[in-house]
């Protein structure tokens, strides 16, 4: 049974409807939800400062913690665990209330992941301009910072499977089965990638070295992507698309075959990012061959969030939010076909150092992650605000439109960029020498790194106009017949 379906919520008269709200702990959810609008603007503020500065380098003003090497972390750690941490803090503290139909386990313990995790966020602002980081990527924090975040994953874990002990329903829905494996996982990770001896409060040597190291970092590094990432966007992704669609998941026995396939197989795909390196060759094909059959559960999940809208598409017409989701899962497809082609050994040889991988990585970073996120938030919004929808659908459709074109115009330069960058690296002469200087192709890559900036720059617009939309809707203001969206021919 879906408890999609099963969700009385919508069904109920305004009295039960106001009982209900009193019985959830919405509070949390819109701090998260306020926050990850904020993030969201203010880490891709700085992904177009950086691609700005990759174009033309003199932006950073010969400042140091606006050098690219500072800002750069900055970003990923911003539009990572700012936008997309607090993202998933709101969606999983609000799915688990809804599907388990009781209040959060502790109000006060999901309290202190609010506050512990906007410190770490605004720790990290701090401390990475400042030129303070472990130099490992995805994990530059340092201990102290390091150790916070434990505390805060503790508690969040407590809250999470706290509310699932107490829960009124017997059965689990599958969108908490991913939240659940994102948050053990998340765990073992941080812990083991980070063990380091301190030697002062803001300076730390990790205890792994040489090829360990490296094979530590790109186990954490990997299943960043795949717990945080992608397991845990798929839980979002399990609630909101049926939700909006007004349909319940398209199989049910599909998304438990996904979920078991996903999580057993990520875990083995991390060497694809050490390939032709001093680790073991049977540990980087062992890398190859999971990548490659982690296509299927992948492509699984796509295709069981698209056929949900099996008999409603022309929904897709009229919904901006159904649209993003959609187009989310479009890419979803996508990246996570890339990546796969990406881990052969051949391939990876003319993609890796690339800006091929960039592309790759923004597909599924602003393509799948923001692009749920950006839909579920709309979902969310007006629920958690006592209202009847988002102030404007008119905006959101045209969030939704300059996000498309954003996104298409980034990876589209990056993979071009990418796929010349890798062919005149390797181009020869007949007598051995290279055809190309290393600085001829970085001057044939500046007009992509320019367009780059431009589609970045308007994923960024969608995301003031998002601001702007949220701002009214909270202020409670309605158009009193918001314009129709225009309908396809
Ligand atoms: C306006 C939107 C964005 C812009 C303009 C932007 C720009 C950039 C730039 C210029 C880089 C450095 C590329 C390089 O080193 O060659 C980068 C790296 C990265 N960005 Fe973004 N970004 C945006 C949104 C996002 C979002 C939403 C996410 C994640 C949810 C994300 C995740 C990453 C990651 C993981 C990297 C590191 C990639 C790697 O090391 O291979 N970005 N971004
Ligand atoms: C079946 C799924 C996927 C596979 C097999 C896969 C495979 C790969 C491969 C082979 C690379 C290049 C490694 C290198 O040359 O250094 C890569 C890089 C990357 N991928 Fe994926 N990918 C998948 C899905 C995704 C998705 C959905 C996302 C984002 C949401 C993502 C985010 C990244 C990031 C951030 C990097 C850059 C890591 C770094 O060097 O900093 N991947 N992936």
């Amino acid at each position: 049974m879906s408890t999609v379906a099963s969700d009385v919520t919508g069904m109920l008269g305004s009295q039960a409807q106001a009982r209900i709200h009193a019985a959830y702990n919405d509070g949390i959810v819109r701090q998260f939800v306020i926050m990850t609008i904020v993030w969201g603007v203010v880490g891709m503020l700085v992904g177009v400062i950086i691609a700005a500065q990759l174009a033309w380098p003199a932006l950073n003003f010969d400042v140091p913690w606006l050098t690219y090497s500072r800002l750069r972390p900055l970003h990923t750690n911003a539009v990572i665990f700012a936008f997309g941490g607090s993202a998933l803090f709101a969606s999983s503290y609000h799915i688990v209330q809804r599907t388990c139909h009781v209040r959060l386990f502790s109000d006060r313990l999901a309290a202190l992941t609010f506050w512990g995790w906007q410190l770490v966020i605004v720790l990290a602002a701090i401390t990475l301009p400042l030129g303070i980081t472990q130099g490992k990527e995805y994990a530059e924090l340092e201990w102290p910072i390091d150790l916070l975040i434990a505390v805060v994953w503790v508690a969040y874990a407590v809250v999470f499977f706290g509310t699932i002990a107490l829960r009124k329903v017997r059965h689990i829905y599958v969108a908490n089965w991913f939240f659940a494996a994102y948050i053990v996982t998340i765990a073992v990770l941080h812990i083991v990638n980070n063990i380091a001896i301190p030697v002062s409060l803001t300076k730390s040597y990790i205890v792994y070295s040489g090829v360990v190291d490296a094979m530590v970092q790109w186990w954490y590094g990997h299943n960043a992507v795949g717990f945080f990432l992608t397991a845990a966007f798929l839980g979002m992704m399990y609630y909101f698309v049926p939700k909006q669609a007004g349909r319940p998941i398209y199989s049910y026995r599909l998304s438990i075959v996904h979920f078991w396939a996903l999580i057993s197989i990520y875990m083995w795909a991390g060497p694809h990012h050490l390939h032709y390196t001093t680790l073991p060759d049977w540990a980087q094909s062992l890398g190859v061959v999971f990548s490659l059959i982690l296509l299927a559960p992948s492509w699984g999940g796509m295709i069981n969030g698209i056929m949900t809208l099996s008999g409603a598409w022309h929904k897709l017409r009229t919904d901006p939010i159904l649209k993003f989701l959609i187009v989310s899962l479009s890419f979803y497809g996508m990246s996570t076909f890339e990546g796969p082609m990406m881990s052969i050994k051949t391939v990876n040889a003319l993609s890796h150092y690339t800006d091929w991988t960039i592309g790759h990585v923004h597909s599924g970073a602003l393509g799948w992650v923001a692009f749920m996120t950006i839909g579920s938030m709309y979902a969310l919004l007006p629920k958690l605000y006592g209202r009847e929808r988002m102030w404007s659908l008119r905006l959101i459709d045209i969030h939704f439109w300059i996000a498309t074109i954003g996104v298409v115009l980034y990876v589209a330069a990056m993979w071009i960029a990418g796929v010349m960058q890798g062919l005149m690296w390797r181009a020869v002469n007949d007598d051995g020498t290279l055809t190309y200087t290393f600085v001829e192709a970085l001057a044939a890559t500046h007009p992509f790194y320019v367009v780059r900036l431009l589609g970045g720059s308007l994923f960024l617009v969608g995301m003031l106009i998002m601001v702007y939309n949220t701002v009214r809707t909270i202020q409670g203001s309605m158009i009193p017949a918001d314009t129709p969206i225009p309908q396809a021919a």
